[in-house]
């Protein structure tokens, strides 16, 4: 396992990272869930107002706007694939959600970023099965970035920590 991996349990919108991902929807309208917790944390109003200014993002996409009121630098919102059962591309977009938040961060110069559960909410997707494709990307992509120096996988139970960390056990024998 990567020690620059860290499982971590609670509100996500209390970490002092760089960047904060949070699991939009494709209009960037808000919404419950960890969205709801996130905009309500930076200031529901300001964070609105840049999504609006953005207009959305496609699912599997990564766009970012500023924390305003949260003690991270920035927000990285993407969107993960709604559940079908598997045959609609739900796991390459889900990947893709890992890759593009990264990639946005390096890109801007970040270290340390957070991520809660992509699509393991309201868009129903099986949690271990998200959990293995967020490790395995996560874990791809600190392989190039070397110059990341923490990654967060942000739970809100400890159950979903604990498949994390069974995950990442399974990945390190
Ligand atoms: N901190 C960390 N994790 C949280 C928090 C929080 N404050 N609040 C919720 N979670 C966890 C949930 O327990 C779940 O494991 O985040 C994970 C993702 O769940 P959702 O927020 O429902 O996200 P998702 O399944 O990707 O659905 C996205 O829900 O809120 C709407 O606007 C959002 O339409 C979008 C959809």
């Amino acid at each position: 396992m990567d020690d620059r991996i860290q499982v971590w349990v609670g509100d996500i919108t209390t970490l002092k990272v760089d960047a904060i991902v949070n699991a939009a929807n494709r209009e960037l309208a808000g919404g419950g869930g960890v969205d709801g917790a996130i905009h309500r944390a930076a200031g529901v109003q300001q964070l609105q107002a840049a999504c609006r200014r953005i207009g959305g993002c496609a699912t599997g996409q990564a766009v970012m706007t500023p924390a305003f009121n949260l003690g991270a630098r920035a927000i990285i919102h993407t969107v993960g694939p709604v559940w079908q059962g598997g045959d609609q591309d739900e796991a390459n977009l889900l990947r893709s959600c890992y890759s593009e938040a990264m990639t946005l961060a390096v890109r801007e110069g970040f270290r340390t970023i957070a991520f809660p559960a992509i699509s393991c909410g309201v868009y129903g997707y099986p949690k271990a099965q998200a959990v293995a494709v967020a490790v395995d990307e996560v874990e791809r992509c600190l392989e190039s970035y070397l110059m990341f120096k923490r990654v967060v996988f942000a739970c809100f139970d400890q159950s979903m920590a604990d498949l994390y960390r069974a995950c990442l056990q399974n990945q390190a024998t």
